[in-house]
């Protein structure tokens, strides 16, 4: 379980990214004011400011920041302190020339904007150390230091990097693994067009070739890279505790939108659990459900516990094809969904709006508009709200459906030359958590390998690749009772990425009583029906049921009269990928799961408990209109004690105390 920013910030956080090097310092004074009148407890302090902090190599200018955290500490703000090391300033750059990122095509990536660095370059792990060392010498005493906010979104810009120096960490992570050249060459199925190693020298990253690189290759460079920034993350880490113990550690995570890192290996490390997320505006999914997955994610990177939302925005971003504000009211029932499932408080990026950069038009909790603004008294509203919330701090959210999650799989079925390019693996999984949170079904997200017992339903979207440890749980998972519902093109090959030996679906083919006889992807658009009255597009498979009973066949396509749908005692098989509406009914009767609440469409119903005592039904009416829900409490948002049942205003939040 990930630690908590408690005892150093009370109750929820509340707060921004703050970059007050972009401003002179007679703003300072006004900044503090202002996050005193909107209720900020914490701020992320300084996260970009590495050539502000030495500006020359070597030549460290801390007074600037000492006066900060002494006016911050002064006016009641807690600080998470950022090493300030995402983004090296254009001196080390220019010093260290090796250290910038080189693209598969061998071109390299030059300075000027963020991340510009290789995550293997010894000369940058030297500088950011040297840096860190400076910052947790200087302030690990200081009494407004309440966290330390390692680097930020590693990966987000660099995760991969083709130079030379990647080359060898590469073959050195290589040789760990493999212990010789044969082991190599036998993992990645060498044999395959003449592909032999004789040298680890000949050993590349999966740089441009002609056609397609080795996929094992390909996967394997996609767990060294996950490692290589996780090295970055820990050596940080270790320098921090080392000098500063006992301050809480974070570095804030993607979960809903990086798929680059093994955030399961992350999560291992990482004391505090952060989270950024950015809703997307014209996405099919609705906003709810986008925040509703991020923070599902999150809290199972946290393995059920505290987490942080460290970024979402206050109205609209500047980096999606359209930025659209945000309406009135979203603000409130976005932050709060994130609460109601488990964060911690909810931060934003960032606290005042830039007025130079490239995301001068990221809203801000200070809009260019000033405090005479939607924005501004949303974001005091938001304040008193969490202030008043501060008692569900620690409660846990109760969920009985896990949704497996794993990434070298993800990454596998993603790479090259797959039957089809329109089954995404991440989409799959996050769709159907979508439709879990249709049905009102509270779910999370979890390892494969993890322990399932708590859980009724187990639910395998998208397990193209399975270990012989996901193999074994999910099969002890269901030989105890579990019910396990499997989507298509699952258990196929081994972590190598090779296929595995037993009839398809190989790992799976004896738990789920069928055999998969030969893909059959749909054109594109296309769609099937099933004679059960639901209709699927993308996949469909020839199913041959050896003990399983067919549950639906295919009226059309072309496996019409096969099975699509299977049961085998608990389990289920998926040979398709149904519509949005078919999975959400399917999922809904098929896990057997208890809603969270009977709750009318528009409103969305999470509920936080602590253990033996109070729980917190969080309700978020989505709808324009008043809405009315059968539950009893009080409001902590408004005091009101709802005897009846509760009404929970037009784009409103409502979060009970339950009677
Ligand atoms: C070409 C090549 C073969 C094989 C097929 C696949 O014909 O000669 O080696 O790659 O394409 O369709
Ligand atoms: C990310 C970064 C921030 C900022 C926001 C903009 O989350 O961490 O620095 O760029 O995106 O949405």
């Amino acid at each position: 379980m990930s630690e908590r920013l408690a005892p150093r910030v009370k109750g929820l956080s509340y707060g921004g990214d703050y970059n007050p090097e972009q401003w002179p310092e007679s703003v300072w004074a006004e900044d503090v004011a202002l996050m005193r009148e909107a209720g900020v407890t914490v701020v992320s302090l300084g996260i970009f400011a590495w050539a502000w902090l030495e500006p020359a190599d070597g030549r460290y200018e801390f007074d600037r920041l000492d006066r900060l955290m002494d006016i911050l500490h002064a006016g009641g703000v807690a600080v998470d302190l950022a090493t300030a090391t995402a983004s090296p300033p254009a001196w080390f750059s220019v010093a260290h020339p090796e250290s910038l990122p080189v693209d598969p095509d061998g071109r390299t990536l030059t300075y000027g904007s963020r991340q510009a660095f290789c995550p293997s370059s010894p000369a940058y792990r030297r500088k950011a150390l040297d840096l860190v060392e400076r910052l947790a010498e200087r302030y690990r005493e200081h009494p407004a230091l309440a966290m330390w906010h390692v680097h930020n979104e590693y990966a987000c810009h660099n995760a991969h990097c083709y130079c030379e120096i990647s080359a060898d960490a590469f073959r050195a992570w290589l040789q760990a693994r493999y212990t010789d050249l044969d082991g190599l060459n036998a993992a990645w199925g060498t044999a395959f067009w003449s592909q032999t190693y004789t040298d680890w020298a000949q050993v590349q990253p999966p740089r441009a070739t002609v056609t397609s690189s080795n996929p094992t290759q390909l996967l394997d460079f996609r767990r060294f890279s996950s490692d290589a920034h996780l090295a970055n993350f820990t050596a940080e880490r270790d320098v921090l505790t080392r000098v500063s113990p006992g301050v809480p550690i974070t570095t804030n995570l993607m979960a809903a939108s990086c798929y680059a890192l093994d955030y399961w290996q992350w999560a291992r490390e990482l004391p505090v659990i952060s989270n950024d997320h950015y809703v997307l505006a014209e996405a099919p999914t609705p906003p709810a459900a986008q925040t509703a997955y991020a923070a599902d994610a999150t809290r199972g990177l946290a393995g059920g516990g505290s987490w942080l939302l460290m970024e979402h925005s206050t109205s609209a971003v500047n980096w999606q094809p359209r930025n659209l504000a945000k309406a009135p009211g979203a603000l409130l029932r976005e932050s709060l969904g994130h609460v109601a499932r488990g964060s911690e408080g909810a931060m934003f990026f960032q606290w005042r709006a830039s007025r130079a950069g490239s995301e001068k038009w990221h809203s801000a909790m200070l809009p260019h508009a000033g405090t005479a603004s939607k924005v501004w008294r949303e974001v005091v509203a938001l304040g008193g709200a969490l202030r008043r919330l501060a008692e569900v701090e620690g409660a846990r959210v109760v969920a009985h459906v896990a949704i497996l999650l794993d990434y070298p799989s993800g990454w596998a079925q993603e790479a090259p030359n797959q039957p089809s390019t329109d089954l995404g693996a991440f989409d799959e999984i996050k769709r159907w958590h979508a439709a879990l949170w249709r049905a009102g079904i509270a779910a999370d997200l979890v390892h494969p390998a993890a322990d399932l017992s708590r859980y009724v339903a187990v639910l395998a979207p998208s397990l193209y690749l399975a270990d012989d440890d996901a193999i074994a749980n999910i099969t002890d998972y269901t030989a105890s009772g579990g019910t396990l519902i499997m989507g298509p093109y699952s258990g196929l090959v081994d972590r190598n990425d090779h296929l595995r030996t037993a009839p398809l679906p190989g790992a799976f083919h004896k738990l789920l009583g069928v055999r998969v006889e030969e893909l059959f992807p749909l054109p594109e658009a296309a769609s099937v029906a099933l004679d059960d009255g639901s209709t699927a597009a993308v996949w469909t498979e020839q199913l041959s049921v050896t003990e399983a009973t067919v549950l639906a066949s295919y009226l059309d396509g072309p496996v019409a009269g096969e099975p699509a749908i299977t049961r085998f005692g608990e389990t289920w098989y998926l040979g398709t990928r149904l519509s949005d509406d078919a999975l959400t009914a399917l999922l809904a009767s098929a896990t057997g799961a208890p809603v969270t609440h009977r709750v009318p469409a528009q409103v969305e119903a999470v509920r936080r408990r602590h253990d033996g005592g109070n729980s917190y039904l969080f309700l978020l009416n989505h709808g324009d209109g008043p809405a009315v829900v059968d539950a009893r409490g009080t409001d902590l948002l408004t005091g009101t004690a709802w005897t009846g049942p509760a009404e929970v205003p037009g784009r409103g939040v409502v979060v009970l105390r339950e009677a």
